[in-house]
């Protein structure tokens, strides 16, 4: 059986498939920092579709002079159990950040005094006087220590390009799921934070990624008119494979799976041409057997416990009141909100916020006022459940 990987491997460029064009457009929107021009880029599409693989790719294969920090906000939300602070993520953004000059011989002070000043903010001593000077950054004599903070990180990456003496033309952030920052109690300051700053900055570019479709209500938020960002962001969308590059992705990592054409129109057809998809169904099949159709279909709903594993999971770590929005609009078909209310039984307040919950999480998506379920293997594998035992799994 073959063993393509669940998630983001470590090694990108043993599995890593194609993506040219979306690498040399991306490519292009960063190489401006060379001549002090900085894009800040939004980059959306549906989960599993390969962005976080496709960044990753992105600043693996970025020259020397270009530094790079990655932030994934899911997985920090993940591990504090949804309780999300603003202190947390600027911390675990100057860790990212700092890490990137690790290895920089002219950087070692600032390395080292950064890395010192991360692990006394841990013991609650918010003393940025050393740092600060290093850098050339001056922190206000004020008692409210995550003002001092964020004001020294969001300073940090133009100081660093300042004070590299010409060996570093710029700085690289990609913040992966960014709409978790949504789940702040307050998120609006934090995004006006970075727009504030970056428009200072002619050597940083951020890159927010964000599992939805491009037409959904918080890309608007940060980027619409109203938006922190006001339509100054440049919004890139990943696609899905498309049926050829299905194919030639097979071909190249899996090439003991054989597909007759017909099979391979319904392989298609069930994966979508989501590498995620692709990579949970490639999982389970054999080398033993050539897929027609109707093996495809066979193979499918037969192991689909196995090809949705890490759906299941994902299932299990739901709240009942999402698990119960989703089974509702499973059932019904896209709904409106007023349409879902009458058909939970619990509070508007409590269906607003886990609807919330649920867009963030890149499951459900709202446009043109309906809500329906993004994920479509979540949506075969409930659908699958149902039909089995008669209803839906708790
Ligand atoms: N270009 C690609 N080549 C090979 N595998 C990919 C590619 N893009 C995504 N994948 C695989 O698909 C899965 C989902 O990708 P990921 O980047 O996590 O999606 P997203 O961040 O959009 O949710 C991962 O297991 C990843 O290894
Ligand atoms: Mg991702």
């Amino acid at each position: 059986m073959p063993s393509l990987p669940l998630g983001v491997p470590s090694d990108i460029d043993q599995y890593f498939y194609n993506r040219k064009k979306e690498l040399i457009s991306l490519n292009s929107l960063i190489d401006t920092l060379n001549h002090d021009v900085a894009n800040q880029i939004l980059v959306t599409g549906y989960r599993g579709v390969g962005k976080s693989f496709l960044l990753k790719k992105l600043i693996q294969e970025l020259p020397d002079n270009i530094l790079t920090a990655y932030l994934d906000i899911s997985t920090l939300y993940g591990i504090q159990k949804g309780n999300l602070t603003e202190e947390l993520i600027m911390r675990t953004l100057l860790e990212e950040m700092n890490n990137a000059i690790k290895d920089e011989n002219k950087l070692q002070r600032t390395y080292k005094s950064v890395k010192k000043l991360l692990w006394n903010i841990m013991n609650s001593d918010y003393d940025f006087r050393e740092a600060g000077s290093i850098l050339g950054i001056s922190i206000p004599d004020i008692s409210d220590n995550y003002e001092k903070l964020s004001k020294f990180v969001m300073e940090y990456p133009q100081k660093i390009v300042d004070s590299s003496e010409g060996e570093v033309k710029g700085f690289v952030i990609v913040v992966d799921e960014f709409q978790f920052i949504g789940e702040l109690e307050s998120p609006e300051p934090f995004f006006w934070l970075f727009r504030s700053f970056t428009q200072k900055q002619d050597n940083v570019s951020y890159i927010f990624t964000r599992s939805t479709s491009t037409t959904s209500e918080v890309v608007e938020k940060i980027n619409g008119i109203n938006g922190a960002f006001g339509n100054r962001m440049i919004q890139f969308n990943v696609d899905p494979f498309t049926r050829k590059e299905t194919e030639g992705y097979l071909k190249e990592k899996v090439p003991e799976i054989k597909f007759t054409n017909s099979g391979l129109e319904r392989f298609y057809k069930c994966t979508r041409g989501y590498p995620a998809y692709i990579n949970s169904f490639c999982n389970i099949m054999s080398a033993d057997v050539t897929y027609d159709e109707n093996e495809v279909i066979k193979e499918f709903y037969q192991k689909l416990e196995q090809v949705a594993v890490k759906w299941i999971t994902m299932w299990a770590s739901l709240s009942k009141h999402e698990k119960c929005i989703i089974n509702t609009i499973i059932d019904n078909g896209p709904l409106k909100w007023s349409e879902l209310l009458k058909n939970v039984d619990f509070s508007d307040r409590t269906l607003t916020n886990n609807l919330r919950k649920l867009k963030n999480k890149g499951i459900l998506s709202h446009s043109h006022k309906i809500y329906m379920v993004d994920d479509h293997m979540l949506a075969a594998w409930l659908r699958y459940k149902k039909k089995e035992d008669g209803f839906y799994p708790s």
